[in-house]
């Protein structure tokens, strides 16, 4: 077999990233990209020499070069598009959340069943964090016991100020959920792979803390600074933070929150699992660290080291100790695994594999609906799956 062809759809904040992430894959090649704005297509496929690029989605699909296809298009858009990926005979990865709502995804799964030669992925990355990886083998390897809470919580800044707006706030465009589905998603992913198991009841309290925003008259980049001055008033129906109590069907119980309204914080993704001999902890701006507590010894700050890792954790770490991975490490291992089970001729629902599965971005959509009913009703809410 030789080089895995790929195409990107989406070419905005986050397509750059697989750009680079399939250049660090040997055995895969970005063959072409297409964005609805072509100018900005054309831009990114000259700087990064890719030869060919597409006006529409569909010109990108009809190329038979192409085998694999990344959709990173905003939320809206997943569904139409997985689909047309799926109908073309081409493997998916797909940008998270999987869809807008479960009804969406559910649809796309039953297409997915019938082209069972096809691989389908979710760019749930944090799970591919090697000590993220290293966290979940020493949970199975007993080194804290039995595992009997989790905390923690996903912060962001970028929507601090009322003149902060982007694609996000609309959810038309977004989903129903912006704040949860965004990040919480993140966050219920990575924990779920730590632990090994499913949310299955969550208990939640949600808020907008900016009920109007002021949206600039023109179109402004994610996570870019905002010097457009002309704006009108939008009301804000999504949540810019989210509390969530949740219970495990390992008998787990937890707690997370999220906001993209604390100053100061970027990507701040941290948990904690206690167990009965010892807790650990990671937080994802210092990637590259993990901490042990214990009550009867000195607690411990385990500092990335390849050589000291669990063997099944150590394949997730490329670099030597004092060397730091982070971010765009765990984003290259998503992607890295995605190619590899494809090159390994791996069929999903038969072979095991690392990566967030349609199967999987489903159901983080469903614990998502499961928190927007239960701050609806202020009950708590059993997960439909
Ligand atoms: N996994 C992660 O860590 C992570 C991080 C950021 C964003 N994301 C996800 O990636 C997706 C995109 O987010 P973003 O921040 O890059 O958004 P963005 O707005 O920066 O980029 C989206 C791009 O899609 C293009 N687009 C819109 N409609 C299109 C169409 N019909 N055909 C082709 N291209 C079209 C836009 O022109 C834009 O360039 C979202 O679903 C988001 O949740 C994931």
């Amino acid at each position: 077999m030789g080089r895995i062809k790929a195409g990107i759809i989406g070419m905005g904040y986050i397509g750059v990233s697989h750009i680079e992430a399939i250049r660090r894959i040997g055995f895969a090649e970005l063959v072409a990209v297409a964005d609805v704005n072509y100018d900005l297509a054309k831009k990114k496929a000259d700087e990064f020499y890719i030869p060919k690029c597409y006006k529409t989605v569909n010109e990108l699909l009809a190329d038979d070069e192409i085998q694999v296809v990344h959709n990173c298009t905003p939320n809206n858009l997943h569904a139409e598009i997985n689909e047309k990926i799926i109908k073309a005979g081409k493997h998916a990865f797909s940008e998270k959340p999987l869809t807008r709502t479960g009804d969406e995804a559910k649809k796309i799964l039953e297409l997915l069943n019938q082209n069972k030669r096809l691989v389908a992925g979710v760019n749930f990355n944090y799970r591919m964090n090697p000590l993220v990886q290293e966290m979940k083998n020493r949970v199975n390897n007993g080194e804290i016991g039995i595992p009997r809470l989790v905390h923690g919580s996903y912060l962001q800044d970028w929507l601090l100020y009322e003149t902060d707006y982007n694609w996000r706030i609309e959810p038309e465009v977004c989903g129903p959920s912006r704040c949860i589905a965004d990040i919480g998603s993140h966050f219920m992913d990575t924990v779920q792979t730590v632990l090994g198991a499913k949310i299955t009841e969550v208990c939640s309290d949600l808020l907008t803390v900016i009920p109007v925003r002021k949206k600039p008259k023109t179109q402004v980049e994610t996570f870019s600074l905002n010097t457009n001055v002309e704006y009108e008033d939008r009301e804000v129906k999504t949540e810019d933070y989210g509390a969530v109590l949740f219970k495990m069907d390992n008998g787990i119980h937890g707690v997370f929150y999220v906001s993209e309204v604390s100053a100061g914080r970027g990507c701040f993704l941290n948990f904690e699992i206690d167990g009965s001999k010892a807790s650990v902890y990671w937080n994802q701006e210092t990637a590259d660290q993990m901490w042990m507590g214990f009550r009867d010894k000195d607690n411990l700050l385990v500092m990335r080291n390849p050589n000291n890792m669990c063997p099944e954790s150590k394949e997730y770490s490329y670099l030597a100790k004092g060397h730091p991975e982070g971010w765009n490490d765990a984003f290259k291992n998503n992607i890295y695994s995605f190619y590899k089970y494809i090159a390994d001729g791996k069929v999903l629902g038969k072979d095991p594999g690392d990566f967030a599965t349609f199967e999987n971005g489903y159901y983080i959509i469903r614990l998502t609906e499961a928190i927007l009913k239960s701050n609806e009703t202020r009950r708590w809410v059993k997960v439909e799956s």
